[in-house]
């Protein structure tokens, strides 16, 4: 526990008071990195802005609760918002600049482009959520663009986004370094997330299952497991210990997200993905194999 509270975090609200800040930054020839979020903030963030910190001399985070990637259904107006808690925690973990813009400043009247990126964002989450991927890379493109960092770094919880954004990112040329971050996880292995807050108690024992569950089907498909029994098997194991909808529980090639199997995976470089329901809470989680 520290004694002294860290001094207020400046906040920039528009594009003009951030560049005025990254380029004078650039201008001492210090090394700016980006930690783009949506709030709501708790350990797996805050190790975002530590890792940041190990490339960068200066990390900026953006608190931006994007409309662009819920679909109407989704949790967009009941999304947990708190800007002076998140702020408090960013100050503490050495955040230098929170950049929390208004809707327009990123949506401006007449906005009309969206960043499509296809292959990687077509299965899994893409199938499940057809609106995520244009919201999300159409955002971040536009963060990357406002912020001119560095290095950005993003959670490799959201295993697929990272690989979205690797790919955009390599497409368009934009010049910044990607970093993944591994995944923080509670005592019981359950992926930090801000939607965990909306598990009962109940719930988030089940919860911990999900890592349990991916774990061994993972050591199953590197101890030369086939493909189409391994997945049919976590999905079993899922209804078992009590998810009520199981999106999906599959695994795919690393950087590509392409299917592999039905038999063994041999070499590949392989990640178990799964998207699973308790009561109206959807966690997703990822594992390397
Ligand atoms: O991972 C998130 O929190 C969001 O998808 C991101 C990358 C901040 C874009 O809104």
């Amino acid at each position: 526990m520290s004694l002294a509270s860290p001094p207020a975090l400046p906040v920039a609200r528009t594009v003009a008071d951030l560049r005025w800040q990254v380029f004078a930054w650039r201008a001492e020839g210090l090394k700016v990195g980006l930690v783009p979020t949506m709030g709501a903030l708790h350990e797996g963030h805050l190790s975002l802005v530590r890792l940041a910190l190990q490339s960068a001399d200066r990390v900026v985070v953006s608190l931006f609760v994007n409309p662009a990637q819920f679909a109407p259904h989704e949790d967009f107006a009941s999304y947990p918002r708190g800007e002076d808690q998140d702020a408090a925690l960013l100050a503490e973990a050495g955040c230098h600049l929170l950049y929390a813009p208004d809707a327009s400043e990123i949506y401006p009247p007449g906005f009309a482009t969206t960043v499509t990126v296809s292959g990687v964002s077509a299965p899994l989450e893409g199938e499940r959520r057809p609106q995520f991927f244009g919201g999300v890379a159409t955002v971040v493109a536009k963060l990357l663009i406002q912020s001119s960092p560095d290095v950005a770094v993003f959670g490799e919880k959201d295993y697929q986004q990272l690989q979205v954004i690797r790919r955009m990112v390599r497409d368009l040329d934009l010049p910044v370094e990607i970093i993944g971050a591994p995944t923080r996880r509670a005592d019981d292995g359950l992926a930090l997330s801000s939607r965990n807050a909306y598990l009962s108690a109940e719930q988030r024992v089940t919860a911990g299952r999900l890592n349990v569950i991916m774990a061994e089907m993972a050591r199953t498909l590197a101890a030369g497991g086939a493909v189409n029994t391994a997945e049919a098997g976590a999905m079993d194991a899922l209804a078992a210990a009590g998810f009520n909808s199981i999106d999906y529980i599959e695994v795919r090639h690393a950087e590509t997200l392409a299917a592999l199997g039905p038999g063994p995976i041999g070499e590949a470089p392989a990640r178990v993905l799964a998207a699973a329901w308790l009561g109206k809470t959807r966690l997703i989680d990822n594992v390397a194999v």
